[in-house]
């Protein structure tokens, strides 16, 4: 295959994302074919904006055509699951952003979901979503590519030839991921989001240290290094007094029955460790983190704030309206403006492996293993009741 053509599935934040790092294939190796929104206002407004010929609030109508050859699904992970199988039947490649899945209700669910629903119960449904999409996958011979950016950026792929130079084995990887809050309404509820901020940010945490003990099998045995266990601290700290009393006016999570920070440790297959912390309720802007302790060396990776370029200014105002990087707070003082947050996060990486391996006929290197595996560690974790003191502790096999 020569030109790989896109209809696109969702048409805001995440679409943009995408079509903005699509935008240097198009042409030669992609072409994009359509866009297709629930909310016809969007989908026409993303057609002008990066000149996509077709719009349609129907999945089935950009499935129908047979010019399309890949969906690319930047809509909310509630319907990843569904539209992913369709696709699949459809004989059409996908490209999903992340989650893979997660678990979102049924009916007769007691309300709400987070607090009321036994998390044994979730996990299975999670579970069966996650392998619902890898049968159809398999059954029709398409692929999946898995939008974990973590994955490709830059400061990782530094480290898998670090680990890979050093030839020791990894004993510990300690990822992080802190901002200030989600504005999106859906982040409140689990129906919406499927779970709280370890499912919405933790999940890239989890990916790549995931991938990187399956890299580490791979170079050192062939084989990957699987988790076996998982422990989760989980709180909603909006919910405590302390936020309560305040003030708080800088921080924009609010959720309602899901968690929005955690402590998760991973035991892997080989008796080592793995620890993710998580929280959407961390001032100081974005960041995104991951320390790999090695038996012969120590290797720290920054994907977000980082001293490539330092700014300072005694007032909020004096850059304008000059964009420096996601989620801070004030642009006065010491600050570190992302010359390119894209490229550090990964984004034209990944989708230009996407991309080539549709064209090559071969696996991306964030597929369908990691997907299904990130849902698995992840939809266990217990999360507490908000006024629960103190928070439980749950240890499962994942
Ligand atoms: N990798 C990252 O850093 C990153 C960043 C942002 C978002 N995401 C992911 O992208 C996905 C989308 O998030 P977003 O921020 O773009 O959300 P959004 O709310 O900005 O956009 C969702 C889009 O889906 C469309 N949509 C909803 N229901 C639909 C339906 N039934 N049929 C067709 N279109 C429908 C909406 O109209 C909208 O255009 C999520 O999975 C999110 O986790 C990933």
């Amino acid at each position: 295959m020569d030109v790989v053509r896109i209809g696109m599935v969702g048409a805001r934040f995440g679409a943009a994302l995408h079509l903005q790092n699509l935008a240097p294939l198009r042409g030669a190796q992609v072409e994009i074919v359509g866009v297709c929104s629930v909310n016809r206002e969007s989908a026409e407004a993303c057609a002008r904006r990066f000149a996509i010929p077709f719009v349609t609030t129907d999945f089935s109508a950009l499935l129908a055509r047979p010019d399309v050859d890949a969906v690319d699904l930047c809509i909310p992970p509630a319907l990843h699951h569904t539209f992913a199988v369709q696709a699949a039947e459809a004989g059409k490649h996908i490209i999903v952003e992340k989650p893979l899945t997660g678990y979102f209700g049924e009916p007769g669910d007691p309300e709400p979901i987070g607090e009321m629903v036994p998390k044994a119960k979730m996990l299975e449904g999670a579970r069966k979503n996650a392998h619902a999409v890898r049968d159809a996958i398999r059954r029709h011979k398409v692929k999946l590519c898995y939008a974990e950016n973590w994955v490709y950026s830059p400061p990782v792929a530094k480290l898998r030839r670090l680990i890979r130079a050093a030839g020791g084995g990894i004993l510990d990887v300690r990822a992080e991921e802190n901002h200030s809050g989600s504005h999106s309404t859906f982040a409140r509820r689990w129906k919406h989001s499927g779970g709280g901020a370890l499912l919405r940010m933790g999940v890239h945490s989890v990916g790549a240290r995931l991938h990187l003990k399956a890299y580490e099998g791979e170079v050192r045995g062939g084989r990957p290094i699987r988790p076996v266990s998982v422990v989760a601290d989980m709180a909603s700290l909006m919910r405590t007094e302390t936020a309560r009393r305040g003030p708080t006016k800088w921080i924009a999570a609010d959720p309602e029955d899901v968690e929005n920070w955690a402590n998760v440790v991973i035991a892997f297959e080989d008796g080592t460790r793995g620890k993710v912390t998580v929280s959407d309720a961390g001032l100081g802007g974005l960041q995104a983190k991951i320390a790999v302790y090695l038996t012969n060396a120590v290797l720290h990776a920054n994907m977000a704030q980082n001293t490539a370029v330092q700014a300072y200014a005694p007032g909020p105002d004096i850059f304008g309206e000059e964009y420096f990087t996601e989620k801070i707070e004030t642009k006065a003082g010491w600050t570190f403006p992302s010359p390119d947050e894209d490229w550090f996060r990964g984004y034209p990486q990944e989708i230009r492996d996407f991309v080539d391996a549709i064209r090559e006929d071969r696996e991306p290197l964030a597929g369908i293993d990691l997907a299904v595996e990130c849902t698995e560690v992840m939809g266990r974790p217990e999360t507490p009741r908000p006024r629960a003191s103190p928070s439980p502790v749950r240890r499962s096999a994942c």
